[in-house]
């Protein structure tokens, strides 16, 4: 059978410091693990723009549809502020979720035992947590229509519109119970049907997707708001968070919080599957281009390995060998490996970028 094929676009800014540890923990898995990618590199964001003219060539854009992954680093800095909106280094991310149509964001908040003090929240609410928020990720208020601002009378009206067909909250839905079926069997349904029509269909097509589907996984339903309230009071309780594209991006930036550093956070963003059953799928940090540490070594590389691990589990099933990469991040931040964005207040003596890969390494071996 042939290799699993991987695209790596680095990008800009610390994507291309932080690539290069994922680079070699691949590299371990081929050596170690007779797990060989076909691993190719291309450009996007600025440094797309600055070779081609545009932050994504449209021969980048066939090879990210026809890999089974797309890891991306980030894109984007201040070299790049003032250009043009429709060549800015974002469009080029942009571009990739959407026509590959990755409807479903996943992004975890999982608390390392280590860094639990790190928390803004008391340390026994958040020690242990580990919970999966899925946020619909291609349509709902961001893109419904119309939408814009006009003038009515003497005065400005903006408009948004909250649009779900059908078959989008399905999708989205299958996504979330097929992951609750690989971790603890929990749904929760996150929206505010009391106040919102497309609320209303969002609940009642997740619990018939339930019914017919997915009866094995425990599904509840909690108004967005108390949601919000709740992942700050006992976070605990959840396991998988289902819910659309705007509460999505507010409460998943709000729970990913709860554990700490930016320098952390991975994300995967999956479409529908391809031929060979594999879900379109693009892995990254939630971090940006960090432009303030560009270039001396001093970027957490762990969001984007930890990225991979969710590319091992839920691009390549390969499960065991997330778990081992994972509990490698976790060996090290217990030893008290700490790259500088990880530094409490009594300070201590940070770790470089590759160093930081150094010590996973070993911690695999
Ligand atoms: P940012 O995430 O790049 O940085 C925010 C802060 O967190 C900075 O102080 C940075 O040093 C720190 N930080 C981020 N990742 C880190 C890591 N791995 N290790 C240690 N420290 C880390 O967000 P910011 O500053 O708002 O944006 C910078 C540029 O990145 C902008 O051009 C923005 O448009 C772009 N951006 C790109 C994203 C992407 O590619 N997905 C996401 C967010 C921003
Ligand atoms: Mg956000």
């Amino acid at each position: 059978m042939a290799n699993p094929s991987l695209l790596i676009l680095p990008g800009d800014g610390i994507g291309p410091e932080v690539m290069a540890e994922v680079r070699r923990v691949i590299d371990w898995f081929g050596a170690n693990k007779n797990l060989t990618f076909d691993v190719s590199e291309d450009l996007v964001g600025g440094v797309a723009y600055d070779k081609h003219g545009t932050p994504l060539t449209d021969e980048t854009m066939a090879r990210a549809q026809k890999v089974d992954a797309v890891l991306l680093g980030a894109v984007g800095g201040p070299a790049y502020d003032n250009l043009d909106f429709s060549v800015k280094p974002e469009r080029g991310l942009l571009r990739l979720r959407k026509e590959m149509d990755l409807f479903s964001n996943l992004r975890p908040a999982q608390c390392f035992d280590a860094l639990a003090d790190f928390s803004s929240l008391k340390k026994e609410i958040v020690a242990g947590l580990d919970i999966m928020i899925v946020r619909e990720l291609t349509s709902g208020v961001y893109f419904g229509e119309p939408r814009g601002i006009h003038k009515e009378g003497n005065e400005r009206v903006g408009i948004n519109t909250q649009r779900y067909t059908e078959s989008e909250i399905a999708r989205v839905a299958r996504s979330a119970f097929e992951l609750a079926r690989k971790r603890s069997n929990k749904v929760c349904s996150m929206e505010k049907a009391n106040v919102m029509e497309s609320g209303i269909l969002w609940r009642d097509v997740v619990q018939e997707i339930h019914d017919a589907e997915y009866p094995d996984v425990e599904l509840s339903h909690m108004y967005a708001d108390n949601g919000a309230m709740q992942l700050v009071r006992a976070p605990k309780q959840f396991d998988v968070i289902v819910t659309d594209n705007l509460f999505g991006d507010v409460l998943s930036d709000c729970a990913a919080m709860l554990t700490g550093s930016l320098g952390m956070l991975p994300s995967a963003s999956l479409g529908l599957p391809m031929a060979n059953g594999r879900p379109k799928a693009m892995y990254e940090p939630v971090h940006g281009s960090a432009p303030d540490i560009t270039g001396q070594g001093k970027a957490n590389p762990i969001a984007c390995i930890l990225s991979f691990a969710m590319a091992l589990r839920y691009s390549f099933d390969e499960g065991a060998y997330a778990d081992l990469l994972e509990g490698a991040v976790e060996k090290v931040l217990a030893d008290g490996a700490r790259t500088a964005d990880l530094m409490g207040p009594d300070g201590g003596t940070p770790i470089s970028t590759t160093e930081m890969g150094d010590a996973i390494l070993a911690a695999l071996d």
